[in-house]
């Protein structure tokens, strides 16, 4: 394999940016995400690869559910603090406006507008595991336009956002190519 080209192609595909919610008995938790794609028109479902070594998957799995809350164009900085781990920030809701949707999950007030999901399937994806979920409830909470990032890379990470040396740590994710 070409490993550079491998790089750059995988910098060509666009990817929004989303804060995953979850919970299960009493505990709750919340990642960003860039890798979620609609699944299904009917009925309607939405896909994520989600970390196999953080903490949400435990709670995906023991719950059945997780909600997306879609980050407006604005919501960076909140993308990053959500981005780190839970082993690194176990308390990374605190301070964020949120409330319980129906399925349990956390909702954030200030997103642009959520997706209520159940899962429905997971399929197996190296260091990743795809969720697929089913909409359940939908809402929009404000007007807005969400992010398009044009690039998400790892990185050992110095910011909230930022990239490291090593490929490892958090998440970096970059307008611009
Ligand atoms: C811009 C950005 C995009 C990310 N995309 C994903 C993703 O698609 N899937 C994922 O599991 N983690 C993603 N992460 C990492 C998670 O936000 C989080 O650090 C990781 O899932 C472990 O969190 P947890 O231990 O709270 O579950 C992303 C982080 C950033 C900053």
């Amino acid at each position: 394999m070409d490993t550079a080209a491998k790089k750059t192609v995988l910098r060509l595909i666009p990817y929004g940016l989303y804060a995953v919610t979850v919970a299960h008995g009493g505990e709750r938790n919340a990642f960003t995400a860039n890798w979620l794609a609609q699944a299904a028109f009917e009925p309607p479902a939405v896909m994520v690869a989600v970390e196999n070594d953080g903490r949400s998957i435990a709670l995906i799995r023991a719950g059945g559910v997780f909600t997306v809350n879609i980050f407006g164009a604005g919501q960076r900085d909140l993308a990053g603090r959500l981005g780190r781990s839970f082993a690194r920030d176990p308390r990374k809701l605190d301070g964020v406006a949120h409330h319980a949707g129906e399925n349990g999950c956390p909702i954030l007030d200030d997103a642009l507008g959520f997706l209520e999901c159940r899962v429905t399937g997971e399929l197996s994806a190296g260091d990743h595991t795809v969720f697929v979920g089913e909409i359940t409830a939908a809402g929009v909470l404000r007007e807005g336009v969400g992010r398009v990032e044009r690039r998400a890379t790892r990185g050992a990470g110095t910011g909230p956002m930022g990239e490291g040396p090593d490929g490892s740590g958090i998440w970096r994710a970059a307008s611009g190519g």
